[in-house]
Order: structure tokens, then C-alpha cells, then sequence
């Protein structure tokens, strides 16, 4: 109570008084150490093409992604997330698990140049297989458990290649512990999971198609992927992966499923990442291209976000560009 008997107005506003104040009592900050960057990597040498639905985002042969790579650290970045995209693709997905397969061919070439790199590999069968989809096609049904060997074997091409963490990313039952199972077998332990937990079947990888060559010849991704409307299915989804062996569990798309990131994170022990996927960059990027908004200070605001909700790490194609803006902050 004041002096005159009324009750003192809260000054919540002497708390951002200043920049000094404001970092002070800043709850959530974003370091270089939370982020991952995708990269597309092809067959061949000399090779950087663009990709036109995903402006400053390249496709690169291995000599030059280790190029990139080697700018990408410059900036501060330690962790890459490879995306393979083959030159043939065939109904065995056989170029997904081949010893001189492209991404064990660039995990080689990274790990040789730059040992202490973390590489991360989606492990995938949908860029690699004729009719595109994330598993093996008996009979025109996407058939979850002919997927698994095929999943395991092309996790241990990668993990034999130096990976330090595979990604599967199918959303086929079972494949974290098959993924486990084959790596512990053949003496990879200490080869860890990222399991896309709860991946939702969204609009919102329409530019990543176009990226890696993958969008399905016919249905769509409904019969594995999650439903857009489902929250304490991707807490069951990420469970049991957490049960079958993963380390670490995804959240993917990141935006629109930010109550799924805070549940996860309220709900279970393990680290929590985010995929800030392709649509969501590519309509920052087509905005900024526009001047309808500042690309930089939507992107550090969108990424902080992402961390106040609750991940742990973000998976963001904008990753190489705000390492660059952080440095300013
Ligand atoms: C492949 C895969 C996809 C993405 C990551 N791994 C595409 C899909 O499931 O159709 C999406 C990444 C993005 O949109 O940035 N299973
Ligand atoms: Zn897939």
C-alpha cells in the first residue's frame, strides 16, 4: 500500500529500461551450440547447384561441401544434418546403403578433413526408392516391417562411415530399435540416435521435395506420418522411442508444433530437438526477397522462440546465416 492507501502500480516496465537491464533478465539466449544445418549432398565432383525453392540453400558434391562446411565452422558452426541425393534410384533403395554410397562418401570426406565436426545423417529410404516414399511398397501399401532391414543396413553404412548420430526420419514402428539393435551389433554403441519422434504429415516440406528429388508418385505420407490435429500421440510416439533406444527426439515441423516441443520437454529427460523445416524458410526467405519483413531479425526471433519453447537443439536451414547475425547480438 501507498501512502495514500492505493496499491502501487506494477512497473514491469523498469525491467526493459535499458539493453543492459533487458540481457540481464533475458530468460531464454541462443548460443552457435544449439543449431544444425542442413546440407544436400549429389554425386559427383565440382557440383554446387542451386535450389530454387530454397534461395541460399545448395546441393553440393562432397569436395565442395567440405568447402562449405569449412565456412560454416569459420562462423562458429559445429553440426550438419546430410541429406543424400542419389543420381539413380531404384525399388531396393540400394543406393541408400551401399559402402560408396553418396553419403558415406561425404561423411568420409568430412570426418577426414574435420574429425571433430559433428555429422548427423538422415536415414531415409524415400530420396532413394523409385515411387519416393519413406518405406518399402508391397502391393501398393507401404510395408513397416520390410522397411526395417533396410533402414538398419543403411544406418550402418553411414555410422561405418564416421557418422556421429543417425537421424531416421521414415516414422516406421519399430525402426529405432532396429536402427539400435544393428549398430550395437557391428560396434557402433557409440553411434547415437536423433529419432524424428513426432513427425507430422505437413504441407510445410513442399521445398525439401524439390530439394532431395523425394515427393511420393502417388498418395501421400498420411499412412506413416502424424496428423497435423494429434498432440499427446507425438508424447506416445516419443516415448517409445526413447524406449527402443533414441538419445535424442524430434519435433518436426517446429512453428506450428510448438506445444509439442514444450511437451516433450516438460514430459521427458531426453534433449529435445526442432526441425524449423523447408516451407518455413522458404517463406522467410520469399517475404524477405519482398522487403515485407527483415529477414535477419524474423529469423533470430523465430529460432529464439523455438528455443523458449522448450528445444534443446534447432535444425535450421538458417543456421549459416544467423551464426553470422549472432555475432552482433
Ligand atoms: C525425408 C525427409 C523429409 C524431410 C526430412 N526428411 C521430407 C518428407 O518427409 O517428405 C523434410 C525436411 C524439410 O522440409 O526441411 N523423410
Ligand atoms: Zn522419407
Amino acid at each position: 500500500m501507498t501512502k495514500t492507501g492505493r496499491h502501487a502500480t506494477p512497473r514491469y516496465r523498469r525491467l526493459r529500461a535499458t539493453p543492459a537491464i533487458r540481457d540481464l533478465v533475458r530468460e531464454t539466449t541462443l548460443t552457435p551450440h544449439d543449431l544444425i544445418q542442413p546440407f544436400f549432398v549429389v554425386e559427383g565432383t565440382n557440383k554446387k547447384e542451386a535450389i530454387a525453392s530454397l534461395p541460399g540453400i545448395c546441393r553440393y558434391s562432397p569436395d565442395q561441401l567440405v568447402r562449405t562446411i569449412a565456412d560454416y565452422q569459420k562462423r562458429g558452426g559445429r553440426a550438419g544434418l546430410l541429406f543424400g541425393v542419389p543420381r539413380a534410384k531404384d525399388n531396393r533403395a540400394s543406393r541408400a546403403y551401399a559402402a560408396n554410397a553418396i553419403v558415406p562418401v561425404a561423411i568420409r570426406r568430412i570426418k577426414k578433413e574435420f574429425p571433430k565436426f559433428l555429422v548427423l545423417t538422415d536415414v531415409c529410404l524415400c530420396a532413394y526408392l523409385t515411387h519416393g516414399h519413406c518405406g518399402v511398397v508391397q502391393g501398393g501399401v507401404i510395408d513397416n516391417d520390410k522397411s526395417l532391414p533396410l533402414l538398419a543396413k543403411m544406418a550402418l553404412a553411414h555410422a561405418a562411415a564416421g557418422a556421429d548420430f543417425v537421424a531416421p526420419s521414415d516414422m516406421m514402428d519399430g525402426r529405432v530399435q532396429a536402427i539400435r539393435e544393428a549398430l550395437d551389433k557391428n560396434d557402433f554403441s557409440n553411434v547415437g540416435i536423433l529419432s524424428y519422434a513426432a513427425k507430422y504429415a505437413s504441407a510445410y516440406y513442399g521445398p525439401f521435395r524439390e530439394a532431395a528429388g523425394s515427393p511420393p508418385q502417388f498418395g501421400d505420407r498420411a499412412t506413416y506420418q502424424m496428423d497435423p490435429a494429434n498432440q499427446r500421440e507425438a508424447l506416445k510416439e516419443a516415448e517409445q522411442d526413447v524406449a527402443e533406444g533414441a538419445d535424442i527426439v524430434m519435433v518436426k515441423p517446429a512453428l506450428a508444433y510448438l506445444d509439442v516441443v514444450a511437451l516433450l520437454r516438460r514430459e521427458l529427460t531426453v534433449p529435445v530437438a526442432a526441425y524449423n523445416v523447408s516451407g518455413e524458410y522458404s517463406m522467410v526467405k520469399a517475404a524477405a526477397a519482398k522487403n515485407w519483413l527483415k529477414e535477419r531479425d524474423v529469423v533470430l526471433e523465430t529460432l529464439t522462440a523455438i528455443k523458449r519453447a522448450g528445444a534443446d537443439i534447432i535444425i535450421s536451414y538458417h543456421a549459416q546465416d544467423a551464426l553470422n547475425w549472432m555475432k552482433g547480438m
